[in-house]
Order: structure tokens, then sequence, then C-alpha cells
């Protein structure tokens, strides 16, 4: 192996450049070349590449987003767009390739795994929803992210005696909202891994007044509900001051924090020797303290669970 190809596919994840950085430096500190592909697979259909040596990821590791940007593309999975692909990694003469990113992005790595590219996939999304790894690059900093933001609310809340809805990102799961709600001491919280009952939460809220609580913080995965929608509702249940905020893509930027930056260090740098010493066809997973490979099929094929003790612990700590 002698060039290696490196793209970030899906939504960015502050981390991601610090990924790309130790890629880079690492392949180059172990004799490779290394071609940056442009806005994921899109970029990858189109030929969208450039060099990258030592000194193109300097000052990167501290910036959110990706310099490779990224995209989501329909085209790739259609035979004429992923046969385009697979003819521009073969002209590059790439013989390698690691794809940062989530779900999608692995889906892809597989498929070019399965046309026989030696692919390693590296974990990043802020949602944490990817199975087989503990933590993914970009969900610690979106979970910072989100608890300043509560921590904010927090201080108006209490002044005016009001509940705040506070609705995060995930997706189709919770992992930021119990991590956010857990930290940041939410009175509740909604996932959409658990069902929640309106009257139940509405009830819930004003008996917490009635012990004393002078405000009342919900955090509010966007696949449990809108919290535009759930606001309206609980300001009319409970006839209590309700305010709603929602997220949105703040979580999504922003400068990764020490964690992030770690995880995507030894995570890029372990897909560069997974490349070259194999086994490829993995995803480098945080487990237990270290960096582990976990193969991409198993990766693509489960889902990942929320820990329900830290639902549970979030409310018991709520009272
Ligand atoms: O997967 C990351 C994520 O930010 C999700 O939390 C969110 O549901 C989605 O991407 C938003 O996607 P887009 O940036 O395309 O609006």
């Amino acid at each position: 192996m002698t060039r290696i190809g490196v793209l970030t596919g899906g939504g960015d994840a502050p981390g991601m450049n610090a990924a790309i950085r130790a890629v880079v430096r690492k392949a180059v500190f172990d004799g490779l070349s290394v071609v940056g592909v442009q806005r994921g697979y899109a970029g990858l259909i189109e030929g969208d590449f450039r060099p990258l040596d030592q000194r193109s990821v300097a000052d990167i590791i501290h910036r959110g987003g990706t310099i490779l940007q990224t995209a989501r593309s329909e085209e790739f999975r259609t035979p004429e767009g992923f046969a385009a692909a697979c003819s521009r990694l073969r002209e590059a003469g790439i013989d390698g390739l690691v794809a940062i990113g989530g779900g999608g992005t692995f889906r892809g790595a597989l498929a070019l795994a399965g046309a026989g590219f030696a692919v390693v996939g590296v974990p990043g999304s802020i949602d944490n929803d990817i199975p087989g790894t503990e933590y993914s690059i970009g969900f610690d900093t979106a979970v910072d992210t989100a608890l300043d933001a509560i921590e904010r609310l927090r201080d108006t809340a209490f002044a005016h005696s009001r509940v705040f809805l506070v609705e995060v990102m995930g997706r189709d799961t919770g992992f930021i909202a119990l991590a956010a709600a857990l930290a940041g001491g939410a009175e509740f919280v909604l996932v959409p891994e658990i069902a929640f009952d309106l009257g139940a939460l509405c009830e819930g809220i004003k008996t917490s007044y009635t012990r004393g609580k002078r405000h009342s913080i919900v955090v509010v995965a966007e696949g449990a509900a809108s919290a535009m929608e759930l606001g309206q509702k609980v300001r009319e249940a409970t006839g209590l001051d309700t305010r709603v905020t929602v997220l949105g893509h703040v979580q999504r930027g922003g400068r990764p924090t020490g964690f992030d930056r770690t995880l995507a260090s030894l995570m890029g740098a372990a897909a560069v020797d997974h490349l070259l010493q194999g086994p490829t066809g993995q995803m480098m997973a945080w487990r237990c303290g270290r960096v582990a490979p976990v193969p991409l099929a198993e990766v693509v094929a489960q889902r990942k669970e929320i820990d329900r003790t830290l639902y549970d612990l979030a409310r018991i700590l709520a009272i």
C-alpha cells in the first residue's frame, strides 16, 4: 500500500478535523501518500481529490466542521454512482480508504470493501448512535454545547419561575438528551426509546413546583417530540409560564473538547495501522478505554441501545 484516501461523510461532527489530521500525519509518518476526498461520496464519484501532506492539516485540530467538507450522497447508492466511485479510486491509485462518519458512511464503506478496496471506518457523529463503540467523535462536544445552553436557560428560567423545554439533536435516538439531562440536572428528559405520557409529564411538572422547585427544565430529544408543539400543550395543561428553545445545529459546530480531539487522534492513527497491517473492513471503536476494531458488517447490522439506568438516575436526581 502506497497511497490512501480519507473522506468525511454524513453530518459533520466536532473532532472530524482532528481525525483527518491524525490519519494524514500517521500515514506520512509510515511513508504513505494521502489524498483528501472532498464532500464524501459525492466528491468520490466526481474524483474531487486533493493531495494532503503533513502541513496541509496544520492548525485544524481545534476547529469544528471538516476541512474536506461532507455530503449525504444519493447518487453513490445507485449502481452507476457506485461504479463511478470505484473507477475514480482505481484511476487515482488509491489502495486504501479511511471513511469518517456514521451509519450511512459505513454502509458505503462496506460496499467498497465488497468491491475489493481496503477500507477502515472511524465513527464521527454527534448522535453517538453508532453500534459497537461507546463514543463517536463529536458527541462529547455536542453534549457540552447543550449543557452550556441549559445552564444559561436555567438562569433565566429561575428568574421568571418558568418551564423551559430544550430540544436537542440525536435523530431517532436519545443519547445526547440523556447525557445532557443527567449532567445538566434537568427535571425531565424525553427520549424516543422510552414512551412518555403528556398528562404524567404535566402533572410531574406541577408537582415539582409544589415540592418547592422554582423552575423546570425539560430536555426533549428531537426524535421524541417537537418541543415547539409540546411546549404549547404543557403551557395549556399546567397554566405555567412556558418557553421553548430548539438548539439545532449549534450542537454540530464549535471547538471540539479535549476528549473528542484525543478520541479522534487515537482512532485516526489506528485506522492507518489497520490499513497497513489489517484486518480491514473494520471500524475503529472505543471500548473500555482503548481503541478496538469492530467489523463494519456488525456495525451496520445493529442498533445501539441507550443505557436506561441513566434515564432512571436522571429522574431520581431531579426530585
Ligand atoms: O446526525 C447528526 C444530525 O445532526 C442529527 O442529530 C440530526 O437529526 C441531523 O443530523 C440533521 O441533519 P441536517 O444537518 O441534514 O439537517
